[in-house]
C-alpha cells in the first residue's frame, strides 16, 4: 500500500521539534562540559594543597616511625574526605601508612614530585579506580625540619561527589531537553495550524465551488504572497471553467432550440396529414417534405459530433501532401451541377501548388464556404475559388458577389448557431455551423480563417496555411 504523505502541518512541526531538540542538545552539551571542566579543575586544586599540606605535617613530626604512632594529625588533614586514599611508603618501599582501603590497588608510585618542588594542577593524574574515574598525586616528602628521612606521599580521590553530582545533573539535563522537545512540537503544531489557516479558508471557498456557482472568486488581496499565486491560478482556472461550461450550456440550449424546429414541423404536419384520410399523393408530398427535415437535422446532428470531436482532440489530423490544383478542381467538379442549378458560374483557379494538409478536412472547410457562397449569390450572379502563395503561407480565396455581411455581424459569423440572416433558418442547410467548423478545420492547421465583407459587396473568406504547413509540404 502507498504511504500517504505527512501533513504540511506534521511536517513543519516535527522539523520543529527536531531543530529545537539539536539546539537544546548542543546548549546542554556545553554547559555541562564547562561546569565539568570547572569542576574537575577544583578537584585537581584540592589534590595539590591536600599534598602540600601532608608535607607539611611530615616536616613537623619527629620521625617516620611516629606515623605509625599517631596518624591524627594525618587523619584531620584528610577529614571531611571519605574519598580519599592516602598512602605513604619509606624510601626502601615499607609501607608506612594506608589511609583507607581502595576499591582498587594503587600503583607504584611514579614521576613523584621531587622535595624541592612544589606540586602543581600539571602533576596530578588520572587514575582508574574500581567504579567511575579518579585522580591522583605522587610527591617526596621528608619528615623533620631538619630535612631527614624522604616518604613517598601518593594521594588519590575516587570520583569526588561534585562530579557524581555533575552526573545527575546530566541526566536531569536530558530529561529537561526531552521535555522542552515535546514542547516544542506542541507548540510548534499549535503555532503551524495557526499560520495554515489561510490555506484552509482557500479550502472551504474551493469546496463550496461547484458548477451553479462557479463564479466564485477566491479573494487574493487579503491572502498572504505564498497564497497569492495558487488564488490567482486557481481563479484563472476558474475563469476558464466557467467560459467553458457556460459555452457548453449555451450550446446544449442551442442545441435544443434549432432541433425543436424541425422536429415540430415533423409533428405538425404528420398530425394534420393523419387527421383525415388522405389520398397516396398526399402523403408522397408529406413524406417528402419530412424528408427535407430529417436531412436538416441529420446534417446538425453530424456537424455538432464533428464540432464535438474536435473540442475533445478526439480528432487525429491526417497530412499528406496535397496537389491543391488537382484538389480545387475536384470540389469545382462536385459543385458544377449545383452551380447550374441555381444559376450561378463557378470559376476556379487552380495553381500548381503543395499543401500539407488534412484532404477531407481541406474538402469539407472549402465545401462550407462554397455552399455558403452559392446561397448567397443571386442568379447570374459568380462564385471564385483560388489559391495563391503569400508571405504568410498559402492562402484560398472563395469570393462571391452578393448581399455581403453586415458589419456587426461580421465578428459573430464564425460563432456556433450563429446565422446572419435568420429568414434562412427554414432552409434545410442552415444550422450556423458551417464556419464554426471551418474555423475548427483552420484552428486544427495552426492556420487561420479570415473574412472581408461589407453590404453590397463581394464577400471574400480567406483559408491561410501557415507556414509549417509550406514547410512540411
Ligand atoms: N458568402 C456569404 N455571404 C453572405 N453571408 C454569409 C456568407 N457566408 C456566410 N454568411 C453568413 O454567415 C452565417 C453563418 O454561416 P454558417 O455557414 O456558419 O451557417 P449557415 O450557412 O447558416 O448554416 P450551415 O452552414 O450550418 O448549414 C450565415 O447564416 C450567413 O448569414
Ligand atoms: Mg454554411
Amino acid at each position: 500500500m502507498k504511504r500517504r504523505p505527512l501533513s504540511i502541518t506534521l511536517r513543519l512541526a516535527l522539523l520543529f521539534a527536531a531543530v529545537a531538540v539539536l539546539a537544546f542538545l548542543a546548549v546542554g552539551a556545553y554547559l555541562y562540559q564547562t561546569l565539568e571542566r570547572q569542576m574537575s579543575h577544583r578537584d585537581d586544586l584540592e589534590l595539590v594543597s591536600k599534598v602540600t599540606q601532608i608535607r607539611r605535617i611530615l616536616a613537623a613530626l619527629p620521625s617516620a616511625r611516629a606515623l605509625s604512632g599517631d596518624a591524627q594529625p594525618l587523619a584531620d588533614a584528610m577529614f571531611g574526605h571519605s574519598d580519599f586514599v592516602l598512602r605513604l611508603t619509606a624510601a626502601d618501599g615499607a609501607p608506612l601508612l594506608q589511609s583507607a582501603a581502595p576499591s582498587r590497588p594503587l600503583p607504584a608510585p611514579a614521576n613523584a614530585v621531587p622535595t624541592q618542588r612544589a606540586p602543581t594542577l600539571a602533576d596530578v593524574r588520572d587514575w582508574t579506580p574500581a567504579l567511575g574515574s579518579g585522580r591522583m598525586l605522587n610527591a617526596v616528602g621528608l619528615v623533620g625540619h631538619d630535612g631527614g628521612e624522604a616518604v613517598q606521599i601518593t594521594l588519590a580521590r575516587e570520583q569526588s561527589d561534585r562530579l557524581k553530582i555533575l552526573r545527575r545533573y546530566a541526566a536531569d539535563l536530558l530529561f529537561a531537553i526531552s521535555f522542552g522537545a515535546a514542547l516544542a512540537t506542541l507548540l510548534g503544531f499549535v503555532i503551524v495550524r495557526l499560520g495554515m489557516r489561510p490555506l484552509r479558508s482557500v479550502v472551504a471557498k474551493a469546496d463550496a465551488i461547484n458548477t451553479s456557482r462557479l463564479n466564485t472568486r477566491l479573494s487574493v488581496d487579503d491572502a498572504p504572497v505564498e497564497l497569492r499565486e495558487l488564488g490567482n491560478a486557481f481563479n484563472a482556472m476558474l475563469d476558464r471553467l466557467e467560459d467553458g461550461v457556460q459555452r457548453l450550456s449555451g450550446f446544449a440550449a442551442d442545441l435544443a432550440h434549432d432541433m425543436r424546429t424541425p422536429l415540430n414541423t415533423l409533428m405538425v404536419e404528420t398530425q394534420v396529414a393523419l387527421s383525415r384520410p388522405r389520398c397516396i399523393e398526399e402523403y408522397q408530398a408529406l413524406l417528402a417534405s419530412n424528408s427535407e427535415e430529417y436531412e436538416r437535422l441529420a446534417h446538425m446532428i453530424e456537424n455538432t459530433l464533428f464540432l464535438a470531436r474536435v473540442d475533445n482532440a478526439g480528432l487525429a489530423l491526417q497530412r499528406e501532401r496535397l496537389d491543391l490544383g488537382a484538389e480545387l478542381q475536384r470540389i469545382h467538379d462536385y459543385f458544377e451541377v449545383l452551380a447550374d442549378e441555381a444559376g450561378v458560374t463557378l470559376r476556379v483557379d487552380a495553381p500548381v501548388l503543395t499543401l500539407h494538409a488534412d484532404a477531407m478536412l481541406l474538402q469539407r472547410a472549402v465545401s462550407n464556404l462554397l455552399s455558403n457562397a452559392m446561397r448567397h449569390t443571386p442568379r447570374g450572379g459568380a462564385v471564385e475559388l483560388s489559391a495563391r502563395r503569400t508571405g504568410e503561407g498559402i492562402e484560398l480565396v472563395v469570393s462571391n458577389e452578393g448581399s455581403g455581411i453586415a458589419a456587426q455581424d461580421l465578428p459573430h459569423i464564425f460563432e456556433r448557431y450563429y446565422r446572419a440572416d435568420p429568414a434562412r433558418t427554414t432552409s434545410a442547410h442552415s444550422a450556423g455551423l458551417g464556419l464554426a467548423i471551418v474555423r475548427a478545420i483552420m484552428v486544427l492547421h495552426d492556420g487561420q480563417v479570415r473574412v472581408e465583407s461589407a453590404p453590397g459587396a463581394t464577400t471574400r473568406f480567406f483559408l491561410i496555411f501557415g507556414d509549417t504547413a509550406q514547410r512540411l509540404a
